[in-house]
């Protein structure tokens, strides 16, 4: 009988125990034994586990944040400590891992398999910044929680005519404030991938919109870029246009909630394939899903793969959002 386990680690996302229980269910319905790992590589250094069942992950689809705890365990990178999680492995009798988070998570998973224990990687973060993926756990429900929230602040920022900045999370990548941004239709989108000029990306913009009788504005920053204070450009947009303005940082609300379907379904299809390249004692690959389809590549492969911003849809949205 193979024994694996499961652990989520870095930020969490919405979907992350739809994976959970994907693994948990399918690892169970092939006759494995399934351990879950509490806290990511800090509880597996622990051997914090414990043996689940199929109704460990009852009621638990609809959740978010992870029944499993997550943590950032930056001293995973040592290969001392890499060795104590090998000794550990072989404690409990782990065959193979499912790791589910992102790109320093799938780090971990590489460095475990070359140790002997084989690991898959499952990508499951708000960002979206994993490029071997075009999808990840998480962002589709961040994204309709950014919408909604930047709805609600829409509402005030009329009523007051007035201008709104939004910083959204996503990392050194630009795609929740992009795309999160063209739902919004915000009339500036400021993203990492492209430089911008406050000048004349923002106070002209505003300016040239005012004149066809637009009175309030709503601005989506994006965390990841550069030199910008959103309390600062708040007052320098006054200063600028007279137009009163308010900053918002969305924060971590961004990262909790029920899962949309989308997530849902693309975690179950993520942690099911996980299990299946683990029955067949395939390890260090990462599960994904690439146009429409759900594929695996080797780790470092997959680590030193590129995924570029929707430049077109940036380009569009500037065009449509005057
Ligand atoms: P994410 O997985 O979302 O990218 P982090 O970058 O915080 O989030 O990484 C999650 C965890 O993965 C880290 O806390 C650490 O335990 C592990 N990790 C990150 N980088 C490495 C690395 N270079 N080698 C081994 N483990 C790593
Ligand atoms: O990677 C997910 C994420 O929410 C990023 O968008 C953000 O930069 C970071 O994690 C915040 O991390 P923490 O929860 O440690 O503040």
């Amino acid at each position: 009988m193979k024994t694996i386990g499961v652990l989520t680690s870095g930020g969490d996302a919405p979907g992350m125990n739809a994976a959970i229980r994907a693994v948990v269910r399918s690892g169970c319905e092939c006759g494995m034994k399934v351990m879950g790992i509490r806290r990511g590589y800090k509880g597996l250094i622990e051997g914090d586990m414990f043996e689940m069942n199929l109704r460990s992950v009852s009621d638990i689809i609809h959740r978010g944040g992870t029944m499993l705890y997550s943590a950032r365990c930056p001293e995973f990178a040592d290969p001392d400590v890499q060795d104590k999680a090998v000794e550990v492995c072989k404690e409990f009798g782990l065959d193979g891992i499912v790791t589910i988070g992102g790109d320093g998570t799938f780090k971990g998973a590489r460095a475990l398999t070359l140790k002997g224990i084989p690991c898959i990687g499952v990508p499951g973060t708000i960002d979206n910044d994993i490029a071997s993926s075009d999808f990840t756990i998480g962002y589709d429900t961040a994204l309709n929680t950014v919408m909604d929230m930047v709805d609600r602040i829409r509402d005030t920022t009329e009523s007051h005519d007035r201008c709104s900045i939004v910083e959204v999370m996503g990392r050194n990548a630009g795609y929740l404030a992009l795309n999160a941004g063209i739902a919004v239709g915000a009339t500036c989108i400021l993203i990492p991938e492209v430089d911008y000029d406050i000048d004349s990306y923002i106070i002209q913009r505003m300016k040239r919109t005012q004149k066809t009788g637009k009175e309030h504005f709503v601005i989506v920053v994006a965390e990841g870029v550069k030199g910008i204070d959103c309390n600062s450009l708040a007052r320098y947009i006054e200063e600028k246009t007279g137009v009163e303005s308010r900053a918002t940082v969305l924060g971590h609300v961004q990262r909790g909630g029920s899962p949309s379907v989308r997530d849902r379904v693309l975690a179950s299809q993520l942690g099911f394939y996980a299990v299946q390249l683990l029955k067949n004692d395939i390890g260090n690959r990462v599960v994904v899903v690439k146009k429409d389809e759900i594929v695996d590549y080797d780790i470092i492969e997959a680590l030193n793969m590129k995924k570029s911003i929707d430049l077109e849809l940036y380009r569009i949205s500037n065009e449509i959002s005057i």
